[in-house]
């Protein structure tokens, strides 16, 4: 965890008013680009769906596009998980739920197939940043609305500025790096 946290402060480059002014953008690419700091911060996330015995008590990951899709994935994996994407609307072929909310910059709708989590089933959600709170948030509405039991969010950083947490409410938030 310590390394992830390095790795990441090392790694991640802000660039200012991007994709737009008065915005600062958190680019990741570089810590994905270093093997070791991808898998560092790959581990780390993935704690959020083990318990304190190291057993994973989670049934899927849930990814949200795009740049959730990155990390979701390897930590499925790594917790021996199927994983699941939330796409943003007009991606999913089959029957879904959509539900709309909005973000930093813009409002969005996402999406997740009816069928990709089935009832009952504890659910991780995996994004890169936690900003409004507005993805996190939308991404739990889809898991209940296919019945399953959002069991929390893990991130790479927390923008802790814009009061995320009054927007997820009660949803365990578990994060590398609080800005
Ligand atoms: C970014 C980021 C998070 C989200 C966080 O995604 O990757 O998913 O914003 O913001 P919020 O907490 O205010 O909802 P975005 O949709 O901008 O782009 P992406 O497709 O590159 O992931
Ligand atoms: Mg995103």
């Amino acid at each position: 965890r310590r390394t992830a946290q390095e790795a990441l402060k090392r790694l991640t480059v802000d660039v200012p008013d991007w994709p737009e002014k008065g915005v600062t953008f958190k680019d990741i690419t570089p810590v994905l680009a270093d093997h070791h700091a991808f898998s560092a911060v790959v581990t780390a996330l993935a704690a959020a769906g083990r318990d304190d015995h190291g057993n994973v008590v989670v049934d899927k990951v849930v990814g949200m596009e795009a740049r959730g899709f990155i990390l979701a994935a390897p930590v499925a994996l790594a917790l021996g998980v199927g994983f699941v994407p939330v796409r943003k609307a007009g991606k999913l072929p089959r029957e879904s739920h959509a539900v709309s909310y909005t973000l930093e910059y813009g409002a969005a709708t996402l999406e997740v197939h009816r069928d990709g989590i089935a009832p009952g089933e504890r659910v991780l959600m995996i994004d890169d940043v936690l900003a409004t709170g507005g993805t996190a948030d939308a991404t739990r509405q889809l898991i209940e609305a296919c019945g399953g039991v959002a069991t929390g969010a893990s991130v790479l950083m927390e923008l802790s500025f814009l009061d995320p947490r009054s927007v997820t409410g009660d949803l365990p938030v578990s994060t590398l790096l609080t800005i």
